[in-house]
């Protein structure tokens, strides 16, 4: 494992970790203020006394990501590089073909992004204006986006907090005469509970595209998902396990919509069994969305670790469950039966302030940076951002829905998500994958600075 060998501060790290983690840049909740290292304002956060590092243990210096060997890694790179082919051709199809491979899937397209790659396939498998598509609100601000970039309409199912998934007991309740597609996350890289939202697909012919953008090799009965729905979606970005800096990924059995989608991110410009359907040219509607050589090279580089790294994270997730949730207040992630396999793009656990004798979820989360723990509050609550409101004031949803349907409080009336309220603004607390390739030392390091905080809080308050 490689470590970084540059000496930085604890608040450069968290800054450069944080920050660049977990497809949170936009996401996230609170994390300016653990920086400052300043309570959010309006907030009465009571602090502990000054802290010494857990004692008798060294604190790790955390494995730093993105990873690049440079022997192995860069001269694939650099002969792309040197070749002057930079645009979409023989690497891209190479990392395609791997891709699907790994995955399980018949057929591969790349894109630019995750977030790409969702609009794309949604718009593939005809889904537009007028249409609903029913998601978690415990995700990245990608997922909506999509969703509302095809001109469909989001509606949220609440969580599951136990498991920080779509709760699939919710979904038939928002089922209307407009709902075309399902769009589940495996948010955290944790399976969703992929086989129940497809017996529900199945039962009122919906489309299921995953978001699988944070699941790579991620499995429900050793079936990876993300090849469970009409199409899976995955992404490539910098902070995730699988990193080009920004990349996209479809894969799907049906060879038909991969061959849809192809053409759509390529102008429209029809490719293969589109040809026999359209006939050749820019024949279809369309637009650009290709991934590039040196990317693909890349994510062949990164892909070779990918299965290694998997393993690692798993191991240390399920050493640090089994430790922390004998911590009172402390409720790790939850899995749902079949799963088989997790990528741990994130670490997730409720935390129970009761426990800790009142203490909000922002000052022990301040107090687990100062032991130099990096941490996270995770997902603001999506459902009740002005993205919605903006998007229902544009001319295109004007022209799509009715008055009544863009009403704005009636919208978040029919998407309150009360579990996920408190989720995301009371107890969600995340580490990021990066943790997760640490030694079985870091993992206790991290066990005994929150069991330090139980016991110090224990002993202020009484
Ligand atoms: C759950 C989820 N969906 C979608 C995306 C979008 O992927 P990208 O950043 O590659 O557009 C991300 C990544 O940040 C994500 O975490």
């Amino acid at each position: 494992m490689k470590r970084s060998t540059k000496k930085n501060t604890r608040r450069t790290f968290i800054k450069q970790h944080l920050l660049s983690g977990a497809g949170t840049m936009l996401g996230i909740h609170s994390v300016s203020s653990l920086l400052d290292g300043e309570p959010s304002k309006g907030m009465d956060i009571p602090t502990l006394p000054a802290h010494s590092p857990v004692s008798g243990q060294q604190q790790p210096q955390w494995v730093k990501w993105p990873q690049w060997d440079i022997a192995a890694d860069e001269p694939p790179v650099v002969e792309v590089l040197r070749s002057g082919v930079w645009s979409r051709a023989k690497v891209v199809e190479q990392f395609e073909a791997a891709w699907a491979k790994t995955i399980g899937a018949k057929a591969c397209v790349t894109t630019v992004n995750g977030t790409n790659a969702m609009i794309c396939a949604l718009a593939n498998l005809e889904i537009g204006g007028g249409d609903e598509v029913i998601i978690p609100p415990y995700t990245f601000i990608a997922t909506p986006q999509a969703v509302l970039q095809t001109g469909a309409m989001p509606v949220f199912v609440d969580t599951d907090p136990e498991t920080f998934q779509m709760d699939v007991s919710k979904i038939e309740a928002k089922i209307t005469p407009l709902t075309r597609a399902i769009l589940p996350v495996h948010i955290a890289g944790i399976p969703c509970d992929i086989e129940a939202i497809m017996k529900i697909a199945k039962k009122h012919k919906l489309v299921v595209v995953e978001d699988s953008c944070q699941a790579w090799l991620s499995e429900v009965n050793h079936k990876k998902v993300g090849t469970f729905g009409n199409a899976g979606c995955f992404s490539f970005q910098n902070s995730k396990n699988i990193p080009m800096g920004e990349g996209g990924a479809i894969v799907s059995d049906d060879e038909q919509l991969i061959d849809r989608c192809y053409s759509y991110h390529n102008y429209g410009i029809a490719h293969a069994s589109m040809v026999a359907k359209h006939g050749a040219g820019m024949s279809m509607l369309g637009t650009k969305l290709r991934l590039t050589e040196y990317q693909a090279a890349i994510g062949l580089a990164q892909l070779k670790r990918l299965d290694a790294q998997t393993t690692i994270r798993a191991n240390n997730a399920a050493y640090l469950k089994s430790r922390l949730e004998a911590i009172p207040g402390i409720i790790p992630y939850k899995l749902y039966d079949h799963v088989t396999r997790v990528s741990f793009h994130l670490f997730p656990f409720r935390y129970k302030k009761e426990a800790f004798k009142g203490l909000p979820r922002a000052a022990f989360l301040k107090a687990l940076s100062a032991e130099g723990v990096p941490c996270s509050s995770g997902y603001t609550t999506l459902n009740t951002q002005p993205f919605l409101a903006n998007a229902f004031q544009s001319k295109n949803f004007k022209r799509m829905y009715s008055s009544k349907m863009l009403d704005i409080n009636k919208y978040r009336e029919r998407n309150h998500c009360p579990q996920n309220d408190i989720l995301c603004n009371e107890e969600a607390v995340w580490f990021t994958q990066n943790i997760l390739l640490g030694s079985r030392a870091d993992m206790d390091y991290i066990i005994s600075a929150i069991e330090k905080i139980y016991k110090k809080q224990k002993i202020l308050r009484n």
